[in-house]
């Protein structure tokens, strides 16, 4: 059985590209939802009059990923809070939205809305609506980045590496049972593919986090609640993007090569934090909200 979803995430040709490679994704078409006018070209979407939002036409095979995972991605590859505009692209062809053509669908893409509105702290500015209409791009628009490496795309490198990585920890991890091997293996992945200089768990014990697996220069053993990035990160249970850790109060430099640095808390599936990911840089302003988006769902697979 295949279903599908039509996924409105800015230019469509790094949507496309970014969709198509997520395992369990049958296929991918570039196209023009909810618009005014029939078979509509490029050029007249372009005039951005017509209500045509660019959009992928997703198929999906649900016994190898769910419409859960694939509305997760999505809000990890879009910035929900952006309207009519994703990148550098604006008008509303490229305004951000979820059509579907199955009414049963309607429920659990309106819950990972309101999940989404619950981590923002306020709505996504993206449309969750019936597809009324989809027509397919020209053919110079399907697989254009897959024809065209390097050609021109609103999304960065690392989305598509962090996708790749999502997949391929969660065939890594398997079902290993044991918490802290599979912190060791996921911290060697995670720095293997993106090459960062230190990534490493840090594990809450009583009132303070230890040292857990990690790759890297040796760390400083314990950090204590509400102290350093990873000890306020725990605190306030949310992740922390530090551009530069020589303006964060209280930053403990394990290594002086340190320049900027990221903190994903990791929740028992009741919620309590029971770790934290590091992950620090040698250079400054490296960690953006693609890299909070894609390790907070990495660290899910503990
Ligand atoms: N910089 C961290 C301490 C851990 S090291 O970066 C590995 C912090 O301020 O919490």
């Amino acid at each position: 059985m295949s279903k599908t979803i039509y996924l409105a995430g800015g230019c469509f040709w790094g949507v496309e590209h970014f969709f198509k490679g997520i395992d369990g994704v049958s296929g991918t078409t570039p196209g023009y939802a909810n618009g005014r006018i029939p078979n509509p070209t490029y050029e007249q979407v372009y005039t951005d009059t017509t209500g045509f939002a660019e959009t992928v036409r997703v198929a999906y095979d649900p016994a190898r990923i769910g419409l859960r995972e694939l509305l997760r991605l999505f809000f990890a590859i879009i910035d929900p809070l952006s309207l009519n505009r994703q990148g550098e692209d604006t008008g509303t062809r490229y305004r951000s939205g979820v059509y579907f053509d199955d009414p049963a669908d309607r429920p659990e893409i309106e819950a990972e809305f309101s999940r989404q509105a619950r981590l923002l702290g306020q709505s996504p500015v993206t449309e969750l609506a019936p597809l009324q209409n989809f027509f397919p791009a020209e053919a110079f628009h399907q697989d254009y980045l897959e024809r065209n490496p390097g050609g021109y795309c609103h999304l960065p490198l690392k989305a598509f590496r962090y996708g790749r990585l999502l997949q391929d920890a969660r065939l890594y991890l398997g079902d290993e049972p044991d918490g802290i091997a599979r912190m060791a293996n996921l911290a060697a992945l995670i720095a293997e593919r993106m090459g960062f200089f230190w990534v490493g768990f840090y594990r809450v014990a009583g009132d303070e986090l230890v040292l857990g697996p990690f790759q890297g220069p040796s760390a400083c053993f314990r950090i204590r609640r509400g102290k350093g990035v990873c000890g306020t990160a725990w605190d306030r249970g949310e992740t922390l993007v530090v551009p530069d850790v020589e303006a964060f109060p209280g930053h403990i430099a394990c290594s002086d090569r340190s320049r900027s640095e990221i903190v994903v808390p990791v929740r028992a599936s009741g919620g309590t934090v029971t770790a934290v990911l590091d992950i620090d840089s040698t250079e400054l302003d490296t960690f953006d909200r693609y890299d909070a988006a894609f390790l907070e769902l990495i660290v899910e697979l503990l």
